[in-house]
């Protein structure tokens, strides 16, 4: 099954009307592609993909949700880590789709856009990278930790930023988390310093 253009414009519409409001994503927005250029990303599956039908996101995030959902199976999952980086178990319970980038079905050479998953009982330890990152949580209730931080519970229609070189982690609970991500500066596709 390939990619359905309408489904993906379906994504891109939720997205934007969803940052467009977000006051901590203007400065993001001047490199919103605004082309109609469009990559085949050929679709994979990861087993973080499971929990897709068991997200349960608030009114507010589900418009985007139930897009990505329908559109989960023809999408390109992808991971960063291997399993020397944080065990096998942690590559079962993680992944990402970019939208928008290097590498997703909207090119962009400064900004990279996408959702990442992650499965309950995951942490996903300590890490920093160079880009800025703006993250939206769209479904689940997990914790954050920013730099010297205590871990912190965090809601989907929270923003949660990170500066360039920041360490952040995320531990999640009974539920999984999909988090709409925003990556700016840096190389987009980098793979994160890891520090716990
Ligand atoms: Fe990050």
């Amino acid at each position: 099954m390939t990619m359905d253009g309408a489904m993906l414009e379906a994504i891109l519409e939720n997205v934007e009307q969803m940052i467009r409001v977000v006051p901590e994503a203007a400065p993001f927005l001047p490199d919103w592609p605004v082309g109609d250029e469009r990559r085949v990303c050929p679709p994979t599956r990861l087993e973080v993909c499971d929990w897709l039908d068991r997200l349960a996101p608030p009114e507010k995030t589900a418009g985007l949700v139930a897009a990505l959902v329908a559109a989960a199976p023809m999408l390109q999952w992808r991971q960063t880590y291997a399993a020397a980086d944080f065990g096998a178990d942690f590559l079962k319970r993680y992944g990402w789709t970019e939208f928008i980038g290097l590498r997703g079905p909207v090119p962009s050479p400064n900004l990279a856009c996408g959702v990442l998953l992650l499965a309950p009982g995951l942490t996903y330890p300590s890490h920093a990278h160079q880009a800025e990152e703006l993250y939206l949580p769209l479904s689940g209730v997990a914790e954050w930790k920013m730099g010297d931080a205590d871990f912190a519970q965090v809601e989907p229609g929270q923003v949660i930023h990170h500066a360039p070189w920041v360490p952040h982690a995320m531990r999640c609970g009974s539920d999984p988390m999909a988090a709409l991500y925003l990556w700016r500066g840096g190389d987009l596709a980098a793979k994160s310093v890891i520090l716990g």
